[in-house]
């Protein structure tokens, strides 16, 4: 089964600010929506409020150990393996990571592959993707120009766990 880390970071690695996205590049949100639709997202509580709601044709799956928080619109479970056991029990072919920072830092460990939108500006912000090493391999690489609803250029970036490093 593939498990999926997706995000869109910018040439300083910023992913979000003020608990939102800094930029909006409507390409990229396409790009999220087509690979994600059916399949079950996993995300953290705070990435969740950031989007307000449940994002509609998906399994959301909410990762949070605060125990007032409880969205009617999503599963939610107190632990990321607790959330891992109970995607896998759902998914077939694919699950996805969504984010924030702290989900995809712990991802990075056990995922097999991501996509990663290359944003190719630099932006302030206070949430940043994580390093990673060369156990990741690009296989997949999709270089768009700005245009006048897209404002930066970007690249769309597939990575595998490569063998060696599984
Ligand atoms: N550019 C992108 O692709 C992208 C994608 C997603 C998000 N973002 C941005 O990223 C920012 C949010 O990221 P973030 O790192 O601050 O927050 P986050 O990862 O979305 O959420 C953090 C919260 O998740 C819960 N959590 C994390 N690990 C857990 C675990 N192992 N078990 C149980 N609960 C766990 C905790 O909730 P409790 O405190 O309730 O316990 C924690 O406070 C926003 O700015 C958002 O817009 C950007």
């Amino acid at each position: 089964m593939k498990i999926s880390i997706i995000a869109a970071l910018s040439e300083n690695r910023v992913i979000g600010k003020d608990n939102d996205l800094v930029w909006h590049l409507p390409e990229d949100f396409k790009f999220f929506k087509e690979k994600t639709k059916e399949h079950v997202i996993i995300m953290g509580r705070k990435t969740y409020e950031s989007l307000g709601k449940a994002l509609k044709n998906r399994t959301n799956i909410v990762v949070s150990r605060t125990e007032e928080f409880k969205p009617s619109d999503a599963k939610k479970y107190d632990s990321l393996e607790l959330a891992m056991e109970k995607a896998r029990s759902i998914e077939v072919d694919e699950i996805f990571i969504i984010g924030g920072a702290t989900i995809y830092k712990q991802a990075l460990s056990f995922c097999t592959h991501m996509y990663l939108t290359f944003v190719h500006a630099e932006f302030e912000g206070d949430t940043f993707f994580p390093e990673f090493g060369e156990e990741w391999e690009l296989v997949e690489e999709d270089p768009r120009k700005a245009d006048e609803k897209n404002l930066y250029d970007f690249t769309f970036k597939t990575f595998r766990r490569s063998a060696s490093g599984r």
